[in-house]
């Protein structure tokens, strides 16, 4: 008995220190030594950006900033770290998944990964002459990333300002699949009928790629229960869990600013090494392939998500909103303009990605400040992940005019603030 109680408090006091030691070593919540899951939260008392910051630097993934707080995905050691900054953290209500898993039709529920192909399949059949699907590349478990190229002379890579827009590269996003596929709707079907719509096609190559995180959005849609699964980032196993968020993992300022997070855990992992994910670099490497004789084509990328109702542009690492050498003036305001013109026709707030709150390693920190394409994020609205299959339509519908306008600033994004002469002559 003695001796056993002895030991135990032998051991006890390592361990308790050991604890104690992880905790002041650990202000980033870094060093969790075995694999953590993920929970949701709604933490109260954050106000700025700065405030916002200091919880994402946990982190913490924010999902959403509303009147009742900020909801966020965090594992323990995240949550118990938001604690220590002196914010109330208390459980989010559970997100219930839509069923979508049973068979469904398009206008009433949310695309499969499956449906999704099957969907592209019958618009590029129907449409041969303005729309061809291609393989991006394949995700780390060897799904394909799928492509749509629209434009006239589809086949032909022709002299035309590109646009390449980019949904669901985190998994659980399920409405941004929608927004991307009713795109490629509303352009195949305008076509020849709607004269707007047929200039765009006829005068810029769009590539539109529905289902950029495959893996994950099998994984949170295949056992589609009660609660969803919530799953964000990719499959691809990592040092201590499984995972990397792709829009952590890309190759400018990777890991710079406290906007990501070196725990295997975390929802915002970001990776062993930029583009250490496979699907960042199939698309990262998609992006460079369109520089063509020197010049970079894409005029214009858009990475849509949910649900936070937002148009954000670069940069999100630092909340400078010039740059000496990677963002003038005219960049910003012709970013600015251009945002403020989206969120008008979609009712978002629109802002730079760092007034949110820092991130790094982003989609758009990439093409902006690695390649100089003119570059947004757009958070749909829906009210969660996963929205009732009934508000689709609406939501969709909500951001098409915004799509059409972003499309249409490809050839000169500084049209917006009146200094195409200067710029695009
Ligand atoms: N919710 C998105 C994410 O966490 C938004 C990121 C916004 N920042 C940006 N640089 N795009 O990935
Ligand atoms: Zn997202």
């Amino acid at each position: 008995m003695r001796s056993s109680r002895r030991l135990r408090s032998l051991l006890a006091v390592p361990a308790a220190l050991a604890l104690a030691l992880a905790g002041l070593a650990a202000p980033s919540a870094a060093s969790a030594p075995g694999p953590e899951t993920a929970g949701q939260y709604v933490v109260t008392g954050p106000r700025t950006g700065q405030q916002r910051s200091q919880v994402a630097r946990t982190g913490a993934a924010i999902n959403a900033v509303r009147a009742g707080g900020v909801e966020v995905s965090a594992i323990p050691s995240e949550v118990r770290a938001i604690r220590r900054l002196g914010f109330a953290v208390r459980p989010a209500p559970v997100q219930t998944a839509n069923p979508s898993a049973a068979p469904s039709t398009a206008a009433t529920s949310y695309h499969t990964f499956a449906e999704m192909r099957q969907e592209v399949d019958s618009v590029v059949a129907a449409h041969p002459a303005i729309a061809r699907q291609f393989v991006v590349g394949k995700s780390y478990q060897g799904r394909d990333i799928v492509g749509v190229k629209i434009s006239d002379n589809v086949a032909t890579d022709e002299n035309e300002p590109e646009v390449m827009i980019i949904a669901n590269i985190h998994a659980r996003e399920r409405l941004t699949a929608e927004q991307a596929l009713d795109y490629i709707g509303q352009l195949t079907t305008g076509y020849g009928s709607n004269s707007r719509i047929t200039n765009l096609v006829n005068s810029r190559e769009i590539y539109v790629m529905p289902m950029v995180n495959p893996d994950g959005q099998v994984y949170d849609m295949t056992s589609d229960t009660q609660p969803g699964r919530m799953w964000r980032k990719n499959r691809q196993p990592n040092p201590t869990s499984t995972g990397t968020d792709l829009n952590r993992n890309f190759a400018y300022k990777w890991g710079c600013c406290g906007g990501s997070s070196g725990n295997g855990s975390s929802e915002t992992y970001r990776g062993t090494g930029p583009e250490s994910a496979t699907e960042t670099k199939v698309l990262a490497d998609f992006v460079r392939s369109r520089v063509v004789g020197g010049k970079q084509q894409l005029g214009m990328f858009l990475d849509i998500h949910s649900d936070a109702e937002l148009v954000l542009w670069p940069f999100g690492y630092t909340y400078s909103n010039t740059v000496p050498g990677s963002m003038s003036a005219d960049e910003e305001a012709a970013h600015r303009t251009i945002g403020r013109e989206l969120a008008g026709t979609n009712g978002f707030a629109p802002e730079q990605s760092s007034d949110l709150y820092i991130t790094d390693g982003t989609t758009d920190d990439y093409t902006w400040g690695q390649q100089r394409i003119f570059s947004f994020t757009f958070e749909l609205a829906g009210g969660s992940f996963y929205p009732a299959p009934s508000a689709i339509a609406g939501e969709v519908q909500r951001s098409r005019e915004a799509l059409l306008r972003l499309t249409d600033y490809a050839d000169c994004p500084y049209r917006a603030i009146g200094k195409q002469s200067q710029y695009c002559a």
